[in-house]
């Protein structure tokens, strides 16, 4: 009775949802408002991570992972579950903490009160306070967070002055306002940048016709229709998606990356389809003043414009760039000598901040006016459709350009007559006749040589490096690359220098062979290193074992190998950097535990399976892993689940179905019995862990060390108790208790009971538990499980269990 009771107060609690506010009415911590079609939802969450307080804010409804898209009062959490998002009787939103304080509102400047406002959330994410449905007093659109959705409209009203913009995270979970900010910098000829405070960090660029010149958009196309507005009234950036089946929008993230994420189905986690601010030329003004950051070949590299020179030559030749070129001759412009100009193709503008615009003249009179003004230094089309239109001018040094492959427009940057002729001699310039005027179309022969061997050159080394790596690592961490490894390696000194020396601070924790740091490349790329310790007693056998093994791994839910090192007794390993640790850190830590809700854990259920699948039967080799736990289950920054530490595994032959080890490696409470006892393992091994697994999540409790205080049980009897005694949902984790899905909660117990039963060939294989997971499969009753130390315990099993304990491994 009782818990049919509870199962209705979680139904209603759960599907209390309305459609909008009107004056007066409430909703509180528990209750949502969802859009008419079901795509957003508005309500209280608490970040992962976030110890802080609750949070009203706008997500996907049927997305996973929680993906919060606006957030109402960033700054300032309600401390507990009583906080209150009303409509108040002036017609402004509040939300208010249990002390009737308010933590937010939607101040608006022209207060109407009228009783027929309602707030509503809308299918495009926007949350309106209106009156009828054109009168929009104040919208959620105006007021963005992190992301930018389809529909937004970044930048200005000119008119009410109101300046819409982005701005990150504080951290990945802290939805106080970061760092990093993208908005339209309106002075000269409007462009979009990302700043960090009040400096630019990458300069998307301004807008063509096409796309913004430093944000190679052709990619998105098919995915994205973009448009940029500049009038009198306003200048703003928006875009809408085309594919109805891709879900997708950009956001800030809290390292001040521009990133476009999607999702294709419900089912796959998002991906980013488009990270711009990330390669080293991005970075504003990486190059100084009047010179060409070129990316091609994955190494930045610095070249002044034509008729310009390194300003510090010393500094310049040691690669750094930042002080910039000046011009190699002091006069470029006087009454006898106006100069001429040089074409440059496939560029991203220089900084247009300082710029001077008319959007109606065409090349010819742009360029002629660039040719009045002496401290005129460039000067380019405004549009680059139907042949070019609108004119842009530079004065003084021109900043932060960047040569594309591919993408970007020309512009024609001044030099004087001497340069002119030098480049190109057969030119008509300003020197040799000032009423003529000089353009310069295209580069000269010798540069055109000159592209085309170093394009030659470039595509050799490219076709050496890319052919056979499948990360995008810079040239310099190179050293060898051997051919069947698939796998970059690493020079020790850059791993040394990653990791300040392997300084304590930066150790992250102690993995099963030794310790594993924290490193951050010279690029700010963050990674984890994992030292194998001289000390250890893992063998080069099982370390190429791994390397080898990981090296051809590629999902989602496994965790990624970079590169390796192997340097005399060191022999390091380089995976991608999981912010989020493991999954032990979570789920058997008191407050941590509160943070991963239902939907996360069976989120990470399901994710741990797909990756077991993959080794199982997916994957181009048979892999059983071993050594399953949740120690080993790493969590990325969107609590993505991967599965890590392959030292263990062994790869089986497609059609073998079973080994013996005489030596018994793993971890005491995840080993099924035939293995701890017999030394037999198969892919039915790593299922009995995988159902462990599963019960720790659930119960939040340690399979291993539990014991329940009655019938001194561990958690496998535990949980097999309550189910024999009808009662499964006892086991659950008591924080889950308001957030779980009774049903799914109880179908999960049922398939890790089914995964832990004694005998491997009761167990169902990992196909059959992702059917059995998602509920298109029939669940069998499950038999006892094994190691099941209750009354009733069969004899052998239980002298055999005598033995195990000296099996433990670590
Ligand atoms: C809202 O509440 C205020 C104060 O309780 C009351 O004066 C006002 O009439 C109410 N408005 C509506 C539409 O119920
Ligand atoms: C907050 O205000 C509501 C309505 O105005 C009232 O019912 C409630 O008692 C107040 N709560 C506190 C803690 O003052
Ligand atoms: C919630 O916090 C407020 C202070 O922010 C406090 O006044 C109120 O009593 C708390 N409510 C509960 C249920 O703890
Ligand atoms: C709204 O509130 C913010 C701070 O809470 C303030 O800076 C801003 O000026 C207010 N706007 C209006 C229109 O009152
Ligand atoms: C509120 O707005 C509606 C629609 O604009 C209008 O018909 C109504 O008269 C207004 N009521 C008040 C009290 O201003
Ligand atoms: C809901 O409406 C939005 C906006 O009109 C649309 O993009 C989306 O495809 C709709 N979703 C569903 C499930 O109908
Ligand atoms: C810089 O390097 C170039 C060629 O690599 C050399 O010709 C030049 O002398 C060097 N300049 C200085 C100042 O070292
Ligand atoms: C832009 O150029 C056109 C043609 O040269 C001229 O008529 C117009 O006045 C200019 N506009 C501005 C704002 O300078
Ligand atoms: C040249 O342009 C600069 C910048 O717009 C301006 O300050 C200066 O007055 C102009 N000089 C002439 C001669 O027009």
């Amino acid at each position: 009775m009782l818990v049919l009771l509870f199962i209705l107060f979680l139904y209603i609690r759960i599907s209390f949802s309305l459609e909008s506010l009107a004056v007066n009415q409430t909703i509180r911590d528990g209750q949502t408002l969802v859009s008419p079609n079901g795509t957003f939802e508005l309500g209280f969450f608490n970040p992962p991570g976030n110890s802080r307080g609750r949070y009203l804010g706008m997500w996907y409804r049927n997305l996973l992972p929680l993906t919060v898209v606006w957030v109402a009062n960033r700054e300032k959490p309600v401390q507990n579950n009583s906080g209150i998002l009303k409509l108040d009787e002036n017609g402004v939103l509040v939300v208010l903490n249990g002390a009737n304080g308010s933590v937010w509102s939607s101040n608006m400047s022209n207060k109407v009160v009228n009783n027929s406002i309602t707030a509503q959330l809308l299918d495009t994410g926007n949350f309106v306070l209106r009156i009828g449905k054109d009168n929009v007093l104040w919208q959620s659109f105006d007021y963005p967070c992190d992301t930018l959705l389809p529909g937004m409209k970044l930048g200005w009203n000119l008119v009410t002055g109101l300046n819409r913009f982005v701005t990150s995270w504080k951290t990945a979970d802290d939805p106080a306002m970061g760092e990093y900010s993208v908005k339209i910098d309106k002075r000269g000829f409007p462009q979009l940048v990302i700043r960090k405070g009040s400096v630019n960090k990458f300069r998307i660029g301004s807008w063509n016709g096409l796309g913004f010149t430093g944000y190679p958009i052709q990619q998105l196309k098919q995915k994205q229709r973009f448009k940029f507005v500049f009038n009198e009234k306003e200048i703003y950036h928006q875009y809408e998606g085309i594919d109805r089946s891709v879900v997708s929008f950009y956001l800030v993230t809290t390292s001040g990356n521009l990133q476009v994420l999607a999702w294709t189905s419900k089912e796959s986690s998002r991906i980013a389809i488009y990270t711009g601010g990330e390669d080293s030329c991005d970075n504003y003004a990486m190059c100084g003043a009047n010179s060409i950051c070129n990316m091609d070949g994955n190494i930045p590299k610095c070249e002044c414009l034509k008729g310009f020179v390194p300003k510090f030559p010393e500094q310049w030749n040691m690669s750094y760039w930042s002080s910039g070129c000046v011009q190699r001759f002091n006069s470029v412009c006087g009454d006898d000598n106006l100069g001429g100009f040089l074409a440059y193709k496939e560029m991203k503008l220089p900084d247009t901040s300082l710029s001077w615009y008319n959007k109606t003249m065409n090349l010819v009179e742009c360029q002629k006016s660039c040719l009045k003004n002496c401290s005129c230094t460039a000067y380019s089309n405004l549009d680059i459709r139907n042949g070019g239109s609108g004119c842009v001018l530079w004065f003084g040094d021109l900043v932060d350009m960047r040569k594309f492959s591919q993408w970007g427009q020309e512009f024609y940057i001044r030099v004087p007559s001497s340069v002119l002729d030098e480049f190109e001699p057969a030119a008509v310039n300003g020197h040799q006749n000032k009423k003529k005027i000089g353009i310069i179309v295209g580069a000269i022969s010798f540069g055109l040589v000159i592209c085309v061997c170093l394009v030659i050159l470039r595509k050799r080394v490219a076709a050496r490096v890319y052919n056979i790596v499948p990360f995008q690592w810079q040239q310099e961490y190179f050293k060898v690359i051997k051919e069947d490894m698939d796998l970059p390696i690493v020079d020790l000194s850059i791993i040394v220098k990653a990791t300040d020396n392997f300084s304590s601070g930066n150790k992250l924790g102690e993995g099963g062979f030794g310790p594993v740091y924290k490193g951050t490349l010279t690029d700010g790329k963050e990674v984890a290193i994992k030292r194998n310790s001289k000390m250890s007693d893992q063998g080069l056998d099982e370390f190429k074992n791994e390397v080898f093994m990981i090296a051809k791994l590629q999902h989602r839910n496994l965790v990624k190998l970079l590169g390796c090192c192997i340097e005399g007794e060191e022999k390091t390993l380089i995976y991608e950097y999981m912010p989020n640790r493991s999954l032990d850190y979570f789920i058997f830590d008191e407050t941590r535990s509160k943070v991963l809700g239902w939907s996360q854990r069976s989120y990470i259920i399901a994710g741990i399976a797909r990756g077991l699948l993959y080794l199982h039967h997916d994957s181009r080799l048979r892999i059983i892993h071993r050594d399953l736990k949740t120690s080993n289950i790493l969590l990325d920054a969107h609590m993505n689940p991967k599965i890590s530490d392959f030292g263990l595994a062994r790869i089986f032959g497609v059609d073998q179905i079973e080994a013996k080890t005489k030596r018994m490696v793993g971890t005491y409470g995840y080993m099924p019995p035939e293995y701890a006892v017999h030394g037999h393992y198969s892919i039915k091994s790593d299922v009995f862990s995988f159902g462990v697994l599963v019960l720790e999540i659930i119960s939040g409790k340690k399979n291993k060390g539990f014991s329940d205080p009655e019938h001194s049980l561990n958690l496998l009897g535990h949980a097999w108790r309550l189910w024999t005694e009808n009662r499964p949902l006892e086991l659950l984790d008591r924080h889950l208790l308001e957030t779980c899905n009774s049903s799914e909660v109880f179908r999960c117990i049922h398939v890790g009971l089914l995964c832990v039963q004694q005998k491997p060939a009761d167990r169902p294989d990992m196909s059959s538990v992702i059917l059995m997971l998602n509920g298109e499969k029939l669940l069998p009753q499950p038999k006892m499980p094994g190691f099941y130390t209750g009354r009733g315990l069969p004899e052998a099993i239980s002298s055999n269990q005598m033995s195990v304990t000296t099996f433990v491994a670590r």
